[in-house]
Parts: structure tokens; sequence; C-alpha cells
């Protein structure tokens, strides 16, 4: 999608004329300078459509001195506004844009007065890219035709600035998307480690990947007992990015990649397993921010892990009974195979602590169904070790608005995966509090580096509860890209 600036009053060459409307408003807004003859029609229709919030209305325009078409997006009340509503609205119009196969539209962006217009442009430019993305990899016919768009807003620099680096954000979400979306017999660990080769290459990073026969001789214990029930192999995957000074400590972020969670030996029930090909989303996500990093040139160091496994039943998987050592040194009693997200964290968690001493861990996981139960579809859960880390993602969740809520982990929900046995269990008691004694198991695999947990198990795909948004179509939502790039914008 190629997207450009106009100056404000240039009005007619465009197919399709795109202006925000308030609730109960007479005016499009930051339109100034229009045909005096439609202005009657148009009023009209504004009067109508009420500028309900997502509701969209074409006028067709026979006058030769505007565009074709004049396109009225309503915004709702101004009193309900959120850092997501132009760009939720963006979307509805760009897809409206698709709909009638135009191969160019043009948005009008509200005045400074209504919105800050770094935040509104961006906005415009995150809603559009991002709605219309299509998974046409495996159809034969390919359908989606993406219009160009033409922002209407006084020109300067920092305009500019904005829209460049909102169009690097929204490729990120992409990039996570389409590797996210990939089915688990196109997308095993060694794909994402090739994936990942790809992007160091492009945008000059380092990138490491330890195979199995290095993990076993390092003693990632986890990752090796949750692998080897697949013939394919585990990869661990580092990424690293120096934009920053030579000794400043990175920040280290960690994804979970489980290609495919069949549940191993503690097999799942067969209804939606499918959708278990999204266990990978955790480390999706972790790939689309490094990429995103490296185009933005942020002046940060930053390090990207990615433990990946297949979890599949076979005569070589691991089993509940079994006592396996992590790379920390720690023991962990399997009780259910199933639980195998927090075993590879940990692995993963203990060599980033290890190997970077970064000055922040913060990993992503489809961890827990647990976590579905306690917040739904469109809120992901958060639990941490540092209130001020914690406070900075909640400001970035604001921002962005992908919502975060925090669950609490004091030493009473420690204290419930200790085993008889061994050092720790990898399933709590029964079913409670499932999201944080997950949590738990991890936060034993740190010593005392500031963390955030983010668990995406309701957020990282589209489900049958999950909010509509024209940003999220059907699939991989790219959860948590935008969240930790405003984070890392602003540390
Ligand atoms: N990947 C799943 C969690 C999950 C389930 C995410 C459904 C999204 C939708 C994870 O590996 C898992 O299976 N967790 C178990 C843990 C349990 C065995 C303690 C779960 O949540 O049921
Ligand atoms: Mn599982
Ligand atoms: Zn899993």
């Amino acid at each position: 999608m190629k997207i450009r600036v106009d100056g404000e009053n240039n009005t007619k060459k465009t197919t399709m004329l795109c202006g925000f409307v308030l609730e109960d408003s007479d005016k499009i807004l930051g339109l100034n300078k229009i045909d005096s003859k439609i202005i009657p029609l148009i009023k009209q229709s504004i009067n109508d459509m009420g500028g309900i919030f997502g509701k969209i209305v074409i006028i067709p325009i026979a006058s030769k001195t505007t565009s074709q078409r004049i396109l009225l997006a309503g915004l709702g009340k101004k009193e309900k506004f959120n850092n997501d509503t132009i760009r939720f609205v963006s979307g509805k119009i760009a897809q409206k844009a698709r709909e009638l196969k135009l191969k160019e539209f043009t948005i009008v962006a509200p005045p400074s007065s209504i919105i800050e217009s770094i935040s509104s442009v961006s906005q415009i430019v995150e809603g559009c890219k991002m709605s219309l993305y299509k998974f046409e990899k495996y159809k034969s016919k390919k359908e989606n035709n993406i219009p160009d768009l033409t922002i209407l807003v006084s020109k300067s620099d920092k305009i500019s600035k904005a829209i460049k680096i909102a169009s690097i954000i929204s490729d990120g979400v992409l990039y996570t998307k389409d590797i996210a979306n990939l089915p688990p017999n196109e997308c095993i660990p060694s794909t994402l480690a090739n994936f990942s080769r790809n992007i160091s290459k492009k945008n000059n990073m380092k990138c490491n990947v330890i195979s199995k026969k290095d993990l076993l001789k390092k003693g990632f214990g986890g990752i090796i007992a949750v692998g080897q029930g697949s013939k394919n192999e585990p990869k661990l995957i580092a990424l690293e990015y120096n934009g920053g000074t030579k000794n400043e400590k990175p920040i280290v972020l960690v994804g979970k990649a489980v290609t495919f969670d069949t549940g191993g030996i503690s097999l799942k029930p067969g209804e939606k397993m499918d959708e278990m090909k999204f266990d990978k989303c955790g480390g999706c996500t972790v790939i689309g921010i490094m990429k995103a990093v490296s185009e933005l040139k942020l002046p940060i160091n930053l390090v990207g892990i990615i433990p990946s496994v297949e979890n599949m039943p076979s005569g070589e998987s691991y089993r509940p009974g079994d006592i396996i050592k992590l790379y920390n040194g720690k023991t962990a009693e399997i009780l259910n195979t199933d639980a195998e997200g927090r075993i590879i964290l940990a692995d993963a968690l203990s060599f980033g602590e290890k190997q970077y001493s970064p000055k922040a861990i913060i990993d992503f996981a489809t961890l827990t169904g647990a976590c579905i139960i306690a917040l739904g579809t469109n809120v992901a859960g958060m639990i941490s070790n540092n209130d001020k880390l914690t406070q900075k993602i909640k400001e970035s969740s604001k921002r962005t608005t992908e919502e975060v809520w925090e669950l609490p982990l004091n030493d009473d929900y420690m204290d419930m995966i200790k085993s008889d046995v061994a050092d720790m269990k990898n399933v709590g008691i029964g079913r409670a509090a499932g999201t944080i004694t997950a949590a738990a198991f991890l936060r034993n695999a740190i010593r005392d580096t500031p963390w955030v947990h983010i668990d995406i198990a309701g957020v990282a795909w589209t489900q049958v509860a999950t909010k509509d948004k024209p940003y999220n179509p059907k699939g991989a939502t790219g959860f948590g890209v935008r969240l930790i790039l405003d984070y890392l914008q602003n540390i």
C-alpha cells in the first residue's frame, strides 16, 4: 500500500474522499473547502447517518468539481474517544475502499483541535494497513487488492516521520500475522529459525540458532524433553539487535513458539485442536518486534529469544511422572505433558538472564486456557516481579489499546507448584489460578531481573468471543507487537 500526504485542500483528485463525522454534528471534520453546490446533499446525509460510531455512508457525486464519491465515517461521541477510535474507523473505511475495488482513496485527517495530528495520522495508517491484510498464501486464486492511501493533512517533517513509523509498526504486525497463520505442516521449529535468519540478514541483526545436539550438550533439559516426541527437532533462536551503546544492557524478549501443541502424551481432545497451530504466536510476536525495531533503528540493545518445539505424542515423548532438569539446574516433575509452554520458556528465560544480563525481560506466551476463562479474548494477562516495569507496560497499553490486566503473584502461589519429589511440578493444584501457577513456574526460572510475563492465550488469534475489529480479520492478531514497540520507543 502506497501512502502519501497531500495539502488540506486537494479534494478532487481521488475516486473516494473520506471524512470523519462526530455524533450529532453537521460537518465533516477537517474538510473546509467543498463545492457549494453539493453542500445540501452532504448535510442531509450527515444528518441521516448521525455520526454513529463505525457507521459508513457513501454518497455518489455527479459534480465535476469534487471527487466521484464522498464517504462519511461516524466517530461517535467525542467524550467516548479512546486511542483506537480513529484506527478502528479508518480500518472500516479501507475495507470499504477494497470492497469497491478502488485503486486509491483519500482520508481527511481530523483537525488537531479534535485529536492531536501525529496520533490521528498514525492511527489512520495503522488502521488502513492492518485492515487490508488477508492470509492468502494457500488460496489458488488471490483476491486481495490493496488500494493506495492519500491523507489530507498539513505537511510537515513530523507528519512524514509519523507515517513512516506507523508504516513500519504495521508491517511488523502483518509479518507476525503472516508467520503465525502458517499451518503446522508448513511451519516447524526450523522454519521459524529460517525466518529469523532471513530478517536478521536484511536488517543487520545477529541470529544464533541452537540445534538439538547443542541444546542437549548445554543442558536445555526442558526444551529437549518437550521436543523429543516429534521428528521435527527443537530449536532455540536468539536474535540480537544492537542499536544502543556497547556497554548498555539489553532488554530481552522471549516468546513461546510451540509450532503445534497436541498436548503430547496428555493428549488434548480433538475439538479445536487445529487452533493449536497458533501456539507459536508468542514467538512470532517477538520475531515481528525484532524486525520492526531494526527497521525503526531504535537506539537500544534488544535480544529476542524464541524456544521452538512441536509437542507430539510418540514412543519418544516425555511422560507424566518424568523428572527433568532445567537449564538453570532446577528439577521439575512433569504431571501433565500439555503444560509444555512453561517448561520451554523456563529454559529460555534462564538462558536470557545468564547470557545477556538484561535490564528487563518480557515474555509472550499462549500459555493457559485458564487465561481465557479469567479475562476472555480481548485482554491479555500480565504477571510480573517488578512494579515499575508493569507500570510502563500499562502506559503503553493505554496508548496502543492492546489491553492487559495484571494478576497477582505472591508466595502462596509459588507454594502451589512445589513438588514432593522435585524442586517444582509443572501444574498447580487442580485448576485453581491456572494462569498464575503457570507464571509461578516461570518466576522460578529467573533470579532478580525485572520481568513481565504476558499470557496471550485469549488474544493471539480470533476466537468465538473475540470482539470484531476491522484490523483483526480471522486468524492471528499479532497482539503485543504494537504494545511492546510503544514501550521500546518510550524508554
Ligand atoms: N497452549 C496451551 C494453552 C492454550 C489452550 C492456549 C487453549 C489457548 C487456547 C497450553 O500449552 C496448555 O495446554 N495449557 C494447559 C495447562 C494445563 C494442562 C495445566 C491448559 O491451559 O489447559
Ligand atoms: Mn499445552
Ligand atoms: Zn501450549
